[in-house]
């Protein structure tokens, strides 16, 4: 596979048909980390709103760390998935204490805060200090697992950890939008029951649309759990 002309039709397709999100807008590190939090386990469309008054009422590291839990919990209402705002909320005051409210630009200094995992980790990273980390999720191992024919269970933790490893030998530099752009194409092309191969800007370095069998892929034994 041709990983330089493959990163040059994603980034090509990604500037010209993101969609205009509001953290998209920003190149603020909190803001970018709030926005993750919340799209870990929930769709964009729902994040919208959450995002746009959170970053309204907390617009500061600072904001959210001196909060009260129940006002931060009253307002993530709806979103689910509670101890995100409970971890993150424990992050900004550790963020505070040690780094003088300033998001950490090392990555060993930011993935050792509470409710950071690797998914969080890439993303912030990337997007906002270009650092080459993947962000994988649930989308870009669909992506993955069709553009290479690829049969490992992805509900398998080694399975997410190879194909970041992997990922990160030929991810372009422009790391933030790599990963953008690969989670774009999962969500909007590339998607589980439907996609839209004669759209997408990668069918010509896909394996599995090149046999006809992009259904079969991602291969996943059990739900993930929760
Ligand atoms: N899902 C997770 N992170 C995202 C982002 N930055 N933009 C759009 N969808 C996403």
């Amino acid at each position: 596979m041709n990983k330089v002309q493959l990163n040059k039709d994603l980034l090509e397709w990604f500037r010209a048909s993101k969609r205009q999100l509001p953290w998209r807008e920003t190149s603020d590190p909190f803001k970018i980390w709030m926005s993750e939090v919340m799209l870990q386990q929930t769709q964009v469309k729902t994040v919208i709103p959450y995002y746009n008054h959170f970053v309204r009422k907390y617009p500061t590291i600072d904001a959210i760390a001196n909060a009260e839990e129940v006002s931060l919990l009253k307002d993530w209402e709806g979103l689910g998935y509670y101890n995100r705002i409970r971890n993150f909320h424990f992050a900004t005051k550790e963020v505070q204490a040690k780094y003088n409210s300033i998001v950490p630009e090392e990555p060993h200094e930011f993935q050792s805060l509470r409710g950071v995992g690797p998914y969080i980790e890439g993303a912030v990273m990337s997007i906002a200090f270009n650092h080459k980390i993947a962000a994988v999720d649930g989308n870009v191992m669909r992506v993955y697992s069709r553009l290479h024919r690829y049969g490992e269970d992805i509900s398998k933790q080694k399975t997410v950890k190879s194909i970041k490893r992997d990922i990160e030998t030929w991810m372009s530099d422009d790391a933030g939008d790599f990963n953008e752009a690969m989670m774009e194409l999962g969500a909007t092309i590339c998607t589980p029951r439907a996609p839209k191969c004669i759209l997408c800007p990668l069918k010509s370095h896909c394996e599995s649309f090149e046999h006809n069998d992009v259904l079969n892929y991602p291969v996943k034994a059990k739900q993930k759990p929760k």
